[in-house]
């Protein structure tokens, strides 16, 4: 996270994890003054995925686990839908994620991308609604100056892709 965090310095970064020790050198590192490597941009947490989304519902714009143990491992890979779902929930719409597994010596890349798709909506008093959820207005003398079009909406639907994160090799399947 130290690494992200350096490369973009312009966002805050949070690590999160249950066992604080696990975070003690990188936070020692972060809190240490910028001339020295320290990271400003860098805050941590100790607590669980599975106390997740809390206060972080739909704040994040990039969500990394990286080789992920314990109850981490289990929910990524079984995969535990509910919680993984309470993970990617903490993401804004069109947010990335981001999952490195290691499988014996080789690191595995996943990325839950959303899906999108192309929803006709109408313009109302204003404001788009889904045309699936338009009500034309009643009564004999009223006149409808909506008008409809089609865009590109988050839909809700998840896909994994697994890729390699090495350079050298390259591959990825959806
Ligand atoms: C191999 S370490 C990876 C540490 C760090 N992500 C890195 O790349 O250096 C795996 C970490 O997963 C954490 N972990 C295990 N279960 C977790 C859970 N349910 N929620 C959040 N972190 C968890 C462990 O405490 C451990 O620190």
């Amino acid at each position: 996270m130290l690494d992200a965090a350096r490369a973009q310095p312009e966002r805050l970064w949070l690590g999160l994890d249950p066992v604080a020790g696990a975070m003690a050198n990188a936070s020692r590192t972060a809190a240490a003054p910028p001339r020295k490597g320290g990271l400003p941009n860098v805050r941590f947490i100790r607590g669980a995925a599975e106390s997740l989304p809390g206060p972080f519902s739909r704040r994040m714009d990039e969500i990394r686990i990286n080789y992920p143990w314990g109850s981490l491992l289990r929910i990524m890979v079984l995969p535990d839908v509910e919680l993984l779902r309470n993970i990617v929930v903490c993401g804004k719409s069109g947010a990335s994620f981001t999952i490195f597994l290691n499988y014996s010596t080789v690191a595995i890349g996943l990325a839950i991308v959303e899906m999108s798709e192309n929803v006709m909506l109408r313009y109302v008093s204003g404001k788009y609604v889904r045309e699936s959820e338009y009500v034309p207005p009643r009564g004999r003398y009223h006149v409808d100056n909506s008008r409809t079009t089609t865009r590109d909406l988050p839909s809700g639907r998840m896909r994994i892709v697994a890729y390699s994160p090495y350079d050298r090799v390259r591959w990825s399947m959806p």
